[in-house]
């Protein structure tokens, strides 16, 4: 099964094809970009590109959101996560942190599903903790400075993309839409 996946970021593309393809479905770019609207919701800023790419391209596709959410910052950066990675990045968030004891963060991301038939969202959190300092080379944003739950104190820029996605927010979004759209009997549990 092939479906359109409307985001500007390859490393998000890259990252849910290595785990989509397991599942017989293939994510190809959308002709048309994301359109974001500002919220404090990420199902909502999800939902609403997806309605928006689907009135445009008329195909079965696919839209992710995603953040950071910092406890001792209240969640931020959150929903703005895009935003504060390109103004202030991960030295940013480490200045923040400076002084507090409390490091506790996690991932979110919601990919929301759109068909003639369809509006449907699946949820995925990776829970872990902001580092003392960058670390690793792979992945992007704010991968070099966030440690996750079980992968023996390294951060996700230090994990390759199969042991990323094995534990990350995306891997388990990705793999719920997955396991959906293989499921028989898929159409009667439309919307
Ligand atoms: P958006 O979903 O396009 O609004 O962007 C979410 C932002 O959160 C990205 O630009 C990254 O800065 C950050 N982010 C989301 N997922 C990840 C991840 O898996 N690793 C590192 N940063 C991420």
């Amino acid at each position: 099964m092939e479906l359109y996946f409307a985001t500007g970021n390859p490393h998000k593309l890259a990252e849910a094809n290595s785990i989509l393809s397991d599942l017989g479905v293939i994510l190809k770019p959308a002709p048309s970009p994301k359109i974001e609207i500002q919220s404090e919701s990420l199902e909502e800023i999800a939902r609403y590109a997806a309605e928006a790419a689907y009135r445009s391209i008329g195909s079965p596709l696919v839209v992710e959101d995603s953040g950071l959410f910092v406890e001792s910052l209240n969640g931020f950066p959150g929903p703005y996560s895009s935003y504060v990675y390109k103004t202030i990045g991960c030295g940013g968030i480490l200045r923040l942190l400076e002084g507090r004891g409390n490091r506790a963060a996690h991932f979110e991301c919601v990919v929301v599903y759109a068909s003639r038939e369809a509006l449907r969202s699946f949820v995925g959190i990776a829970k872990g903790y902001i580092a003392e300092a960058p670390r690793g080379s792979g992945g992007f944003g704010f991968d070099p400075i966030f440690i996750c739950e079980g992968c023996g104190g390294r951060t996700f820029s230090e994990l390759c993309q199969s042991e990323k996605s094995a534990v990350s927010h995306r891997g388990r979004a990705f793999r719920a839409l997955g396991e959906w759209l293989s499921s028989p009997g898929r159409e009667n549990t439309l919307k």
